[in-house]
């Protein structure tokens, strides 16, 4: 509703009404769609608000009639008339603003428009990047405007839940240093210290960190992130996090706060959460769902079969089983009858995804048992099998066998690939907590351990003791929260303790020199009084996709960017100068 102080316009034409019958208004916006009925110009004016119909009539006074006969569609006009009632029969049940028009009285036009690149129309086929190109016109789709407004009411929302329970939003710089989380930085040159470079934050947390050590206590910030990583339809160079630090707390304090604040902002969307949010264990989501973001919509679990083929005669199987691997399998109902090539193309997934292979068995709907590998199966073994994983005839049996960090992932990517496939998942949200992440991960290509979330982590206090000896086998205090097999959001308690901190950095290869130059700042602020925090930061973008039913973050992001990283409307990224990269003393090679 527009304020009645404003003179430009009397109203939002998409907001009036059958009752505002007998008003004169004033309205102002784009041609919609202009119909010409022998006689009468029918011209659907839009704004932000929605649709109305205007009436050009022939008796109007001036050059009225003229006008709507001239202009086009995506000129821009400001028209003032009379509301009234449509005539009996006219009415437009699937318009909001159906049930009446706006008879003109004036007509101006503000700007005109030349034929746009594609319709401003629901349900388009254009492509995205011609969409992204002139994203001013997309911008100007009913669909693309929703998921906009549906995010600011999601921001609007989070800010309010936070500012009601005392958090405190700080703005953390851009220009900064490196934070790990895993990706590479975008470097910003320093043109005032040569061969020196800023990093733009791959999140605020070093600072949220200091933040509390700073006594603040309680922080949010709406925080733009930037990754340079592959993109995918949910992942951007620069994305938003609704991060969040706390201290004097415990997991469960992060996790109760979380779950409140989730609650409120989904029901902003309609969603109601149901909380307190169930909490799987880390290896139970791999063990049971080959994913550390459960799609838990629906079942198609991994069960662990190393037990029944321990004494196969298929060689695969059993020296897996022999040399501590796992064999996996799921059971795909009702897939039984399946053409060769079908399955095939799964085993490509799996071959695609690690794996050695997907061995299978369809046991038709009239009986039959087809599979290349069955021959060397004992009795024991085939009825084990069908017991284990609960066949009935018409089901498809995939396996995999392989150490658990490649059976398990593997068939993990085969599950989610089903599910889309046939449909599983069905409507609805179901939220879960992912906790007691390990608190690394070995990288094959680098020999060494990596954080598996950042190295500020902290430890299963009963762990700490382990850390050197079996690092491995240390748990941390983390959560993720997964909403319908996405990752909206991950977190930890931190490391309080410089000693500890620094013992994390050794065990990931920082060397005391390199994280004095790289983490001095927070060792140092760490032996000065650190109060114990944690915190989490939401993917704001991932869960406005979700609640927009959106297949991808770029449609709720005002103006994103394509797989390669580049902005088609703008031209970014762009060639400069060679004496912007003088400035900056760089070199091209
Ligand atoms: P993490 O790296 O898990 O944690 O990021 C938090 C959340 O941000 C979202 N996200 C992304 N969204 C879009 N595009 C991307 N490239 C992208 N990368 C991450 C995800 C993810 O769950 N500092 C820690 C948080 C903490 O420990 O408090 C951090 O950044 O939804
Ligand atoms: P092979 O004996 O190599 O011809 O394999 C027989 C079947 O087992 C084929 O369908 C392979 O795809 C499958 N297979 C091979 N290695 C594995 C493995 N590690 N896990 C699961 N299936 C496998």
């Amino acid at each position: 509703m527009l304020d009645s102080r404003y003179t430009f316009r009397s109203d939002y034409g998409g907001d009036l009404r059958g009752v505002d019958a007998g008003r004169e208004v004033t309205i102002a916006g784009w041609v919609h769609r202009r119909r010409d009925h022998g006689g009468l110009v029918f011209i659907d004016l839009r704004d932000r608000s929605g649709l109305v119909q205007t009436v050009f009539d022939p008796e109007a006074s001036g050059d009225v009639f003229a006008l709507g006969e001239e202009v086009r569609p995506e000129w821009v006009l400001r028209i003032t008339g009379t509301v009234r009632e449509r005539p009996e029969g006219t009415v437009n049940p699937n318009m909001a603003t159906g049930e009446m028009e706006v008879l003109v009285t004036v007509a101006e036009v503000l700007s005109r428009a030349v034929t746009p690149p594609f319709e401003v129309a629901e349900g388009i086929e254009t492509d995205e990047i011609t969409r992204l190109k002139y994203r001013h016109i997309d911008l100007r789709r009913e669909e693309v405007l929703q998921a906009l407004l549906l995010r600011d009411r999601i921001t609007q929302r989070f800010r309010k839940a936070f500012e009601e329970r005392g958090f405190v939003e700080i703005e953390t710089p851009m220009l900064t240093k490196a934070t790990p989380e895993g990706a590479r930085d975008f470097l910003v040159p320093s043109r005032m210290q040569a061969d020196r470079f800023y990093a733009l934050p791959q999140s605020p947390q070093l600072f949220k960190q200091l933040l509390m050590i700073g006594g603040v206590e309680r922080y949010y910030q709406i925080a733009r992130c930037f990754r340079d990583e592959d993109l995918r339809a949910d992942r951007q160079p620069e994305f938003t996090q609704v991060d969040v630090e706390m201290s004097f707390v415990d997991q469960d304090d992060v996790l109760g706060l979380t779950e409140d604040v989730m609650s409120e902002v989904m029901a902003e969307a309609g969603v109601e959460l149901e909380t307190p949010l169930p909490r799987m264990p880390y290896a139970e989501a791999m063990g049971r769902f080959g994913s550390d973001r459960p799609d838990t919509r629906f079942g198609l679990e991994l069960v662990d079969l190393t037990g029944v083929f321990a004494d196969s005669g298929f060689k695969v199987f059993r020296s897996v089983a022999d040399s501590g691997g796992v064999v996996k399998g799921i059971n795909v109902k009702g897939c039984g009858d399946w053409p060769r090539a079908r399955v095939d193309r799964l085993n490509e997934i799996a071959t695609d995804a690690g794996a050695k292979g997907l061995a299978w068995i369809a046991y038709t709907s009239d009986g039959d048992v087809k599979s290349p590998i069955t021959k060397f199966f004992s009795e024991e073994e085939r009825t084990a099998l069908v017991s284990a994983l609960e066949i009935e005839a018409g089901d498809l049996a995939l396996f995999v066998a392989d150490v658990p960090g490649v059976a398990e992932p593997v068939l993990g990517v085969v599950r989610t690939h089903l599910g889309d496939e046939l449909g599983l998942a069905g409507d609805g949200f179901d939220a879960l907590w992912v906790v007691d992440f390990p608190m690394f991960e070995w990288d094959e290509e680098e020999e060494r351990f990596t954080a598996s979330h950042h190295p500020f982590t902290r430890p299963f206090d009963e762990h700490v003791d382990l850390l050197e000896e079996r690092p491995e086998d240390v748990l941390s205090y983390s959560h993720d929260l997964v909403i319908n097999g996405v990752e909206v959001g991950g977190g930890t308690l931190r490391i309080h303790d410089a000693e500890l901190q620094r013992r994390v950095l050794a065990l990931l290869g920082i060397e005391k020199r390199e994280a004095a130059d790289k983490f001095g700042f927070l060792l140092d602020a760490l032996t000065m009084g650190a109060p114990p925090h944690g915190g989490i930061a939401l993917g704001l973008d991932r869960l406005v996709m979700l609640l927009a039913g959106a297949d991808s973050i770029r449609d709720v992001i005002a103006f994103p960017k394509t797989s390669s990283g580049a902005c088609p409307l703008t031209g970014a990224p762009d060639t400069v100068t060679a004496r912007q990269l003088s400035e900056l003393h760089l070199k091209r090679d």
